[in-house]
């Protein structure tokens, strides 16, 4: 995409931040303790903590020389302790592998403990312009959004896509590469929020798939539901004459209060059931073409059986079931697959009657 990170620096030079602590050195050390201090932080909550940290580790010897424990208490309060153990563990090694010269390459920030591939690229670039992309939650989203990715950025496969495609979208001179990340986190921490963005005032608004087709509220796209487990059942379709057997549910839980047809245990063969509710041996049985609906957690596969009866038993085994003339299957509470089930089955006697 043409003029993408000259859009961003020109917005960022107008409306980005400016003048934080952190901003206007080149001191790795210093964008090092910031950046780390930022994860998962707001700027307003670092900036005390930034002041009272430097001010007792002025470089990165004296904060390798101090105590883990000095070094936590002035962590206190900032949260994701991991991180300021990583600190003083990076220290060190900065210490005795760097011969206590900070690294500015991205591939050697890296290898320092608690500094992963977006915040190496973010320190390098700020410290010596190295052209390295970062990709950190806030860019995820905006690039989601102006490209219109709908896959989960979480997958690895589609993370590996943003990688080469926020490669792509650097600015070719480099020294433009820390005003452009500058840009980038500015962009995503302030306008292109998680919810409710300020689309009205962003820079690449015009160019913004989510923007242009309304989706900015479902990009980026969240982690896919594992598949919904599946449960199967089998329904009888009782046939008397003219009539369905149909059984009303309880009030709560699936098809609650809805007319529904009755359920066979898997555990049971149909001729067993229908003998013992329905007190005949005299049946036909049809096995239905089977079904599969969707509910909210699990999808349900139904196998229906259409059972034709000779004659009414004595008694209903089961208080919540009922006879109901076909023809008034349309206007009752049914869900609709059953719905589905008993207008095939009404379309067959149906049929039946036709030919003779
Ligand atoms: N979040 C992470 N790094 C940042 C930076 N340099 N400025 C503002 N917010 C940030």
């Amino acid at each position: 995409m043409p003029g993408f990170s000259t859009r961003l620096i020109a917005w960022q030079r107008a409306h980005g931040r400016h003048g934080l602590p952190w901003q206007g050195t080149r001191d790795p050390y210093r964008i090092w303790l910031s950046e780390i201090m930022l994860q998962q932080t707001q700027v307003a909550a670092v900036i005390p903590y930034y002041a009272r940290f430097l001010a007792r580790f002025p470089d990165v010897g004296s904060l390798a020389a101090a105590p883990v424990e000095e070094v936590m208490a002035l962590w206190s309060g900032l949260g994701y302790y991991a991180r300021a153990r990583n600190l003083h563990r990076a220290a060190c090694v900065v210490m005795e592998k760097h011969g206590g010269q900070f690294p500015v390459t991205a591939a050697a920030l890296a290898e320092l403990p608690g500094i992963g591939r977006s915040t190496a690229a973010a320190i390098a670039a700020f410290a010596s312009n190295e052209r390295a992309a970062i990709l950190d939650g806030n860019v995820k989203r905006v690039l989601c959004r102006v490209f219109g990715i709908e896959d989960f950025p979480g997958e690895r496969a589609v993370e590996e896509r943003l990688w080469a495609l926020a490669e792509s979208l650097l600015p070719e001179n480099a020294e433009e590469t820390g005003a452009y990340i500058q840009a980038q986190m500015d962009l995503g921490a302030t306008m292109c929020t998680r919810t409710r963005p300020t689309c009205t005032a962003c820079p690449l608004a015009a160019r913004c798939i989510a923007h242009a087709t309304g989706r900015t509220a479902e990009l980026p796209a969240v982690r896919a539901r594992k598949t919904p487990p599946r449960r199967a059942t089998r329904m009888a379709v009782v046939i008397l004459g003219d009539s369905v057997l149909l059984e009303r549910r309880p009030p709560a839980g699936i098809w609650g209060g809805l007319l529904a047809l009755p359920e066979i245990p898997q555990d049971i063969q149909i001729e067993t059931w229908v003998n013992r509710n329905l007190g005949t041996d005299q049946t036909i049985t049809q096995a239905l073409p089977p079904l599969t609906h969707a509910f909210t957690h699990f999808t349900l596969k139904i196998a229906p059986w259409r059972i034709d009866i000779p004659a009414a038993p004595r008694t209903l085994s089961e208080p919540t079931w009922q006879w109901l003339p076909l023809d008034q299957t349309g206007a009752a509470a049914l869900p609709a697959p059953v719905r589905k089930i008993l207008e095939g089955v009404i379309a067959q006697i149906k049929e039946r009657s036709f030919h003779g």
